[in-house]
């Protein structure tokens, strides 16, 4: 039975020293709400190289968090372990109150976590619809021609909405292979979310686009964020302080910062050893 100090999350019992350790604790005190996705001393090395190093991280249902971090600081490998790409050296993850670590990627992404990545996974020989029709009508399925003639209408006005969602409603006709590179970007994020995630990770969904693309492609982020969860990894500091609830700053695989974005520009381990740099 828990003993005076500890709290419970989760449905797991914390002490309160393991709670002064546990940075996700002190969110959990301050921000009241359901805990979606949860990692413990997530960790992965690659041979002497610990690219994720004891991650303890607690994302809120509905929230939109960024990780910011200078190259290699292991925000992709972060991600590879959440989406179950790659396994972790040690550590946990938990994701909607069940411990995914180790599930192989496809399992994790039916339990409804979508990943758009820096590398491009847009068909180019089909068309913008296509794309989103392949993605949205989900792993091949036991024959049934009658249930898959039905479900056929169902999937096509279910890519056209969410050629809508992303702003591609006039292109769904144009191969993807003639789309502009923002314009690919955001038929990536039709494509993540044509299994209805609630989940949803971005890996730079600004890189290499101009800024008036970079602002279309944030306020795609911020109607998206609408009731659901989404974590965003991106370089840029403009978009992360206006649209993220809350930001983690990775370093050299560990977590160096937490907070809101107001708390994070004005926190000197961070203004030293990361913005500071970026000026
Ligand atoms: N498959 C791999 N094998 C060996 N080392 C790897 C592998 N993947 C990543 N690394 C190393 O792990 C570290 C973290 O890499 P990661 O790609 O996660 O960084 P990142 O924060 O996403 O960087 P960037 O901002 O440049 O995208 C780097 O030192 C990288 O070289
Ligand atoms: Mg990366």
């Amino acid at each position: 039975m828990p003993s005076a100090g500890g709290v419970v999350i989760a449905n797991r019992y914390y002490t309160a020293a393991r709670l002064d350790t546990l940075k996700g604790g002190v969110l959990f005190a301050r921000m009241p709400g359901t805990v979606l996705l949860r990692t413990e001393r997530l960790t992965r090395a690659f041979g002497s190289l610990m690219a994720v190093d004891r991650v303890e991280v607690a994302i809120h249902k509905g929230e939109l968090r960024s990780i910011i971090g200078p190259n290699g600081a292991g925000k992709t490998t972060f991600f590879r372990l959440i989406s179950g790409e790659m396994t972790p050296t040690s550590g946990r993850i938990w994701f909607d109150e069940r411990d995914i670590t180790g599930l192989p990627q496809h399992v994790v992404a039916r339990l409804g976590i979508a990943k758009s990545y820096q590398i491009t996974n847009v068909f180019p020989h089909l068309s913008v619809h296509e794309n989103v029709r392949v993605a949205a009508q989900g792993p091949a399925r036991a024959f049934d021609f009658w249930s898959q003639a039905d479900r056929l209408g169902d999937v096509r006005d279910r890519a056209t909405t969410l050629l809508q969602t992303v702003g591609l409603a006039a292109k769904g006709d144009r191969l993807a292979a003639h789309l502009s590179h923002g314009e690919k970007r955001h038929l990536e994020i039709g494509i993540a979310l044509a299994s209805d995630p609630s989940l949803l990770l971005l890996d730079e969904p600004t890189a290499g686009m101009s800024p008036e693309e970079t602002d279309e492609t944030m306020r795609l982020i911020r109607a998206l964020a609408v009731g659901r969860t989404v974590i965003l990894v991106e370089h840029k500091m403009k978009v992360v302080m206006k649209i993220s609830d809350r930001i983690t700053v990775l370093h050299q695989g560990q977590v160096l910062a937490e907070g809101t974005p107001e708390e994070i520009r004005n926190n000197d381990r961070v203004q030293q050893t990361y913005l500071g740099a970026i000026r």
